[in-house]
């Protein structure tokens, strides 16, 4: 099964494909969290994505393209995935369906997970991330056992450079500019789902379930 995520910066994609990837036995890949290990590990890649990711701007497809087609063309892709960040414009998603299309393939399901921009900063500000394993926290609704350490990988937790309040909302703009015109894309294709992504975490994560069988 091949999955894509689509949602506003902070509508939970992540938090829902970790569940996905975790249920049906497939690989949950993000974009975002492959740049930010590129990031901590100092890599070439990293520095150049950090510069447009701090803006809240995205990272050239250029970039951005090849990484993704890389990665899902690994032995462990090959029962499908859950792809969350990523495409992200017109031109990624033209990419992928293209090289899908070539391998005789295409995309099941595109979960639209929708949640007002009004929610969103809010929730932003209490997101806790580990950089080391991409867990992610909120300080309210997701704590972790132990204050400021993740509890898988016992790592110290942080606030993204790009969770500040001024950077979410140049996000949330370059998400309904560039991002948004996808939910018009994968309609077309009849592979859209859009569940409401304001329910508790175990409520977006039974809709989705729902759906997908
Ligand atoms: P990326 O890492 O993909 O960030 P994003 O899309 O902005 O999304 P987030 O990870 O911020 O949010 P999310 O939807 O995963 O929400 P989460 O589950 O964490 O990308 C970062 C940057 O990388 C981009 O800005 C760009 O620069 C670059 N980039 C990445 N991919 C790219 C691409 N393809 N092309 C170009 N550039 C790219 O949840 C958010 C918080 O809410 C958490 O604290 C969580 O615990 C909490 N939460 C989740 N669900 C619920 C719920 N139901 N109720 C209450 N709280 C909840
Ligand atoms: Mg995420």
């Amino acid at each position: 099964m091949k999955i894509i995520m689509l949602g506003a910066p902070g509508a939970g994609k992540g938090t829902q494909a970790k569940m996905i990837a975790e249920k049906y036995g497939i690989p949950h890949i993000s974009t975002g969290d492959i740049f930010r290990a590129n990031i901590k590990n100092g890599t070439e890649l990293g520095k150049e994505a950090k510069t447009y990711m701090d803006k809240g701007l995205l990272v050239p497809d250029e970039l951005t393209v090849k990484l993704l087609l890389d990665r899902v063309a690994q032995e462990d892709c090959k029962n499908g995935y859950v792809l969350d960040g990523f495409p992200r414009t017109i031109p990624q998603a033209e990419v992928l369906d293209k090289a899908l299309n070539e391998l005789g393939d295409k995309i099941d399901y595109a979960v639209n997970v929708d949640v007002p921009d009004e929610n969103i900063v809010n929730r932003m500000s209490g997101r806790r991330a580990c950089l080391a394993c991409g867990a992610t926290y909120h300080l309210v609704h997701i704590p972790p056992k132990k204050e400021g350490i993740c509890d898988n990988c016992g790592q110290p937790l942080v606030l993204r450079d790009d969770d500040k309040p001024e950077t979410v909302k140049n996000r949330l703009k370059v998400y309904h500019e560039q991002t948004q015109p996808l939910i018009d894309f994968y309609t077309q294709k009849g592979v859209l789902k859009t569940v409401d992504g304001t329910q508790d975490m175990q409520d977006v994560f039974a809709a989705i379930v729902a759906l997908l069988s």
